[in-house]
């Protein structure tokens, strides 16, 4: 193999003739990705922070791919922070959040306890134990604010109403992984920008806004400016990048306070210090032009395939013995996803699976996949009956999806669940 002229042989989408409609758990390397990969693992494998031409060419790549995440969240490259994934840049800023409440009561004289952080009922785990393990060890406190039935987002004014004197964070993701709904996060910003203002005239900590928006990136438009957040969350593997992530913040250490959690070598700034992972930074670059590039094409596309799917299932199994958990009135959603579930006994959405030979997908997140049978708490926080819950199936789309593949996999489905009625019948 030609060093830097070729990617490694493996057949990222090899599937052996499956469906896969599970991208909201991850996506492949697209082919110019894993290009950029293989390119810079062969020509850039230089330190960074060396002064010599190996090391520069590296520094070289990084930077132009900050520019390219920069460009694809209408940001500055100085906003971006490197990190290992989605994880790891949640807890940064929760991290970041509490140490912020702390500065913000040095020297004031009044003290207002501990710092108190607003999020919703429908965060990923990154969130919420994270924040369960705060509260567990006395260093903080959270309100898990429950979702409306009626929207499946969580409301702003509930969001506000539960904002306390101590509050300094109010973290609300962009799009929920299970149910694709999009949250307000930009009526929330402003309206936090406002009392914010009446804050500061009190004494009181600056309430720092995040948005964690794994799910959205590369299916809808995600602008910072749009947004009005002080830190955004990106993880590459959710739009065809690689298994690392990045934290935007804007203007971090200046306008936003970012305190590490590592302490090593000064890289990043040395808000995340480490050698950085050069090959994977290029890549996470490159899925980021591409989004750049086209993700209206891709939205209209995932759309179109993600409508169909569920007309076709409809069609399929008949109105009343579908039911979809994410149609809410007045919510917008992700254009790939669809939560559904297939009416009736003994069709819970793991034994669906289980029966069928062609699709891949998933009930809920793929890490509570060792849950067991147990209803997906999203889908109940949104007020989807347990019993409906519990045969609950996400499916979700990707560039790549066609209709015949959507035919295939709701064909798959109808057999599979013929087979489970044979089996349980007396
Ligand atoms: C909404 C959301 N946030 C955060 C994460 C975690 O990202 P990572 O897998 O990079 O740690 C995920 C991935 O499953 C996710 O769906």
């Amino acid at each position: 193999m030609g060093a830097g002229t070729e990617p490694a042989e493996a057949q990222c989408d090899s599937l052996e003739g499956r469906i896969y409609l599970d991208y909201n758990a991850t996506t492949p390397l697209a082919p110019e990705v894993s290009q950029a990969v293989w390119d810079a693992m062969c020509q850039a494998w230089g330190n960074p922070s060396s002064s010599h031409p190996a090391g520069s060419k590296a520094k070289e790549l990084i930077g132009s791919a900050r520019q390219s995440l920069a460009n694809m969240l209408g940001g500055r490259p100085e906003d971006i922070v490197f990190t290992s994934g989605g994880t790891e840049a949640n807890n940064m800023v929760i991290h970041t959040a509490c140490r912020h409440f702390h500065d913000s009561q040095r020297g004031t004289g009044n003290s207002q306890g501990i710092p108190h952080i607003v999020t919703s009922s429908v965060e990923h785990d990154s969130i919420r134990l994270p924040l369960e393990q705060l509260g567990k060890e006395g260093l903080a406190e959270a309100t898990f604010v429950p979702v409306s039935p009626r929207s499946g987002q969580a409301e702003v004014d509930d969001v506000l109403a539960a904002i306390q004197p101590n509050t300094c964070l109010v973290s609300l993701m962009l799009a929920n992984n299970e149910t694709g709904v999009i949250m307000p996060v930009a009526e929330l910003s402003q309206r936090v920008c406002a009392l914010n203002r009446r804050r500061a005239a009190q004494g009181l900590p600056r309430i720092l806004v995040h948005t964690d928006a794994a799910q959205m990136i590369g299916k809808g438009r995600v602008d910072v400016q749009e947004l009005g957040v002080d830190y955004l969350t990106i993880v590459g593997h959710k739009f065809h990048g690689p298994r690392i992530g990045a934290l935007y913040i804007r203007s971090p250490g200046t306008a936003t306070p970012l305190h590490p959690m590592l302490f090593g070598g000064g890289q990043e700034r040395s808000f995340r210090p480490g050698t950085e992972n050069t090959p994977m930074i290029a890549g996470l670059g490159q899925a980021a032009e591409l989004v750049n590039k086209n993700w209206e094409a891709y939205e209209a596309h995932m759309r179109d395939v993600r409508d169909y799917l569920e007309a076709t299932l409809e069609a399929s199994f008949g109105k009343q013995r579908i039911r979809f958990n994410s149609h809410f009135k007045g919510s917008k959603r992700l254009c790939n996803t669809c939560n559904f579930s297939i009416l009736g006994p003994g069709l819970q959405g793991r034994r669906v699976l289980a029966h069928c030979k062609v699709l891949l997908a998933s009930v809920g997140a793929a890490c509570h996949s060792d849950k067991g049978d147990r209803p997906s708490p999203v889908l109940l926080s949104c007020g989807v009956p347990p019993e409906v819950a519990q045969n609950a199936l996400r499916l979700s789309v990707g560039r790549g999806t066609t209709r015949a593949d959507v035919d295939r996999a709701v064909q798959d489905l109808v057999q599979a669940v013929e087979q489970l009625e044979r089996d349980q019948a007396p």
